[in-house]
């Protein structure tokens, strides 16, 4: 069995970070495809939000990161984060990431939806995330102490008799288990908006570490807040592409069939009212059988191609011209704020196990996620977890043997679309009891009939968040239910679940 001190899975910002700042420590870092490729990370367009803006401060920006959270963000979580910004953002620059800037040099900042400042730091206009993903992977792809092990899917985490975290047990693409020892696994696996029909993430985004974290007795906590942006293209894609909010941030309207405005009459803030706000306004006007669109002619106009490259192309790619037309838009799950809950060094109820990026529950995002806060946690909580593991985590692992696992199975695309369609429609912008009650039901049982792995863990992982949306009595940031419209003071926490809140046939399928 092949040791190393340290093995991270995840092959986004978040896993190469934490490989990046685990050095020299001797790394394995698992990732789905080649690193970059597929991950949430590489498509962001927003950007990272930051306190660096003369009239900024982390104070300004921990108040608004409190108050997108509708009651549920952690104070000091979020003050820390915002505290740690702008060092994070010196630090992925030192590392090669190009920001963009105005005319004296200065980063260009951008703003977004409940952001009090301009605090958002871009490159290449709406590719972001791009170009951290090259800065970062070629950091990552010379460094002698990271490993890469691309095309491969982690499977378990491996305890030893105590409970402690040993290692990992993942698959190549050849298909071969493997056992890779190691005392303490960074779990960073992203999201979970592939298990929506309509989503921004890349499809593989299952919640397959929150699965695999769940399995070692992890806890997880805020599993029913689940971010769904209003404005995803609407086309026949799947996934869909992302139409940044920076374009409302720029004065870009939306619109219904009719050009009328969508959001004047509904928030003070109009269209750069809280996601979940715009998210449901869109979600309504669909429902109702109408259109929603976003219209940037006026506000952004005949420079949208050089301002918005990667919207303009993904508009082009379906034949709209963004400049002089307006763009369909449909929400679409894109963040969730739940996952495994680590404290403020990104530390899990399992010892040696740790987690950061989307799929860790942090308590910063409460209910509702600030725009452009991501990319910033993907970033400052690698450097708090390889703090940690340098000062708390033996280096050497117990040898473990590697359990039988059956070959994998494809589960049909009829099965992945019931799933999906059952998410997005029971568990998604709109939430009652008899729709929550009736997706597990559907979940429970397209869990117990499949022979794939991967279509089980994604019911589990579904039926975790339905669950706690179904505890969940009332209306609060991302979680809207229609039976109880309302926050309620005695809901005003966070929640905490484990895989013991699933039926046994379901914890165990
Ligand atoms: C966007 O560009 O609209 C997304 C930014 C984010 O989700 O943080």
């Amino acid at each position: 069995m092949k040791a190393f001190d340290a093995v991270v899975v995840g092959g986004g910002l978040a896993g190469m970070m934490a490989a990046l700042e685990l050095r020299p420590l001797r790394v394995a870092l698992v990732s789905y495809r080649s690193l970059g490729e597929w991950t949430s990370s590489a498509w962001a367009q927003g950007g990272i939000a930051a306190a660096v803006g003369d009239d900024d401060s982390p104070a300004l920006h921990a108040a608004d990161t409190v108050a997108a959270g509708a009651g549920l963000v952690e104070k000091r979580v979020a003050a820390r984060l915002a505290f740690d910004g702008p060092h994070a953002i010196e630090r992925i620059a030192s590392l090669g990431v190009r920001f963009d800037r105005d005319a004296q040099e200065h980063y260009a900042l951008g703003r977004e939806g409940a952001h009090s400042r301009r605090r958002i730091l871009r490159a290449g206009g709406d590719a972001t995330g791009a170009e951290l993903v090259r800065a970062i992977v070629a950091a990552v792809r010379t460094s002698p102490t990271i490993e890469p092990l691309e095309n491969a899917t982690a499977l378990d985490v491996a305890l030893d008799r105590d409970g402690r975290v040993c290692g990992l047990l993942l698959r190549h693409k050849s298909g071969e288990v493997v056992a890779v020892g190691a005392s303490a696994v960074v779990l960073a696996t992203g999201g979970l908006g592939g298990l929506y029909r309509f989503t921004t993430n890349p499809t593989s985004s299952r919640g397959s570490g929150i699965a695999l974290a769940a399995r070692a007795g992890a806890r997880l906590a805020d599993l029913e807040f689940v971010q769904f942006h209003p404005t995803a293209l609407d086309v026949p894609s799947d996934p869909l592409p992302l139409v940044t909010e920076a374009l409302r941030g720029e004065g870009a309207v939306l619109v219904d069939e009719t050009g009328a405005r969508l959001m004047e009459a509904i928030h003070p803030l109009g269209d750069l009212a809280p996601r979940d706000v715009v998210a449901r306004r869109v979600f309504a006007i669909r429902s109702a059988g109408r259109r929603a669109y976003l219209d940037a002619t006026q506000a952004v106009g005949a420079d949208f191609r050089e301002r918005f490259p990667t919207v303009f192309a993904a508009c082009a790619r379906f034949g709209i011209d963004p400049r002089v037309e307006r763009i369909p838009v449909v929400a679409a799950a894109h963040y969730h704020m739940g996952g495994i809950a680590v404290d403020l060094a990104g530390r899990t109820s399992v010892e040696g196990l740790y987690a950061c990026g989307e799929v860790a529950a942090t308590g910063v995002h409460g209910a509702n996620r600030l725009a452009s806060n991501s990319l910033l946690e993907s970033v400052v909580y690698p450097e708090r977890i390889a703090n940690d593991i340098r000062a708390t985590v033996l280096p050497s692992a117990s040898g473990f043997a590697t359990p039988a696992y059956a070959a994998p199975v494809e589960a049909p695309e009829a099965q992945w679309d019931e799933l999906r369609q059952a998410m997005y429609f029971g568990v998604g912008v709109e939430r009652n009891e008899a729709g929550l009650e009736a997706a597990l039901e559907r979940l429970r049982m397209l869990g117990e009939r499949t022979a794939s792995a991967e279509l089980r863990d994604a019911a589990t992982v579904g039926g975790l968040v339905a669950r706690a949306a179904l505890r969940r009595r009332e209306t609060r940031g991302s979680h809207v239910r229609t039976d109880f419209p309302a926050p309620a003071d005695g809901e005003r926490h966070r929640s905490f679940s484990t895989l013991a809140d699933l039926p046994v046939a379901a914890q165990t399928a």
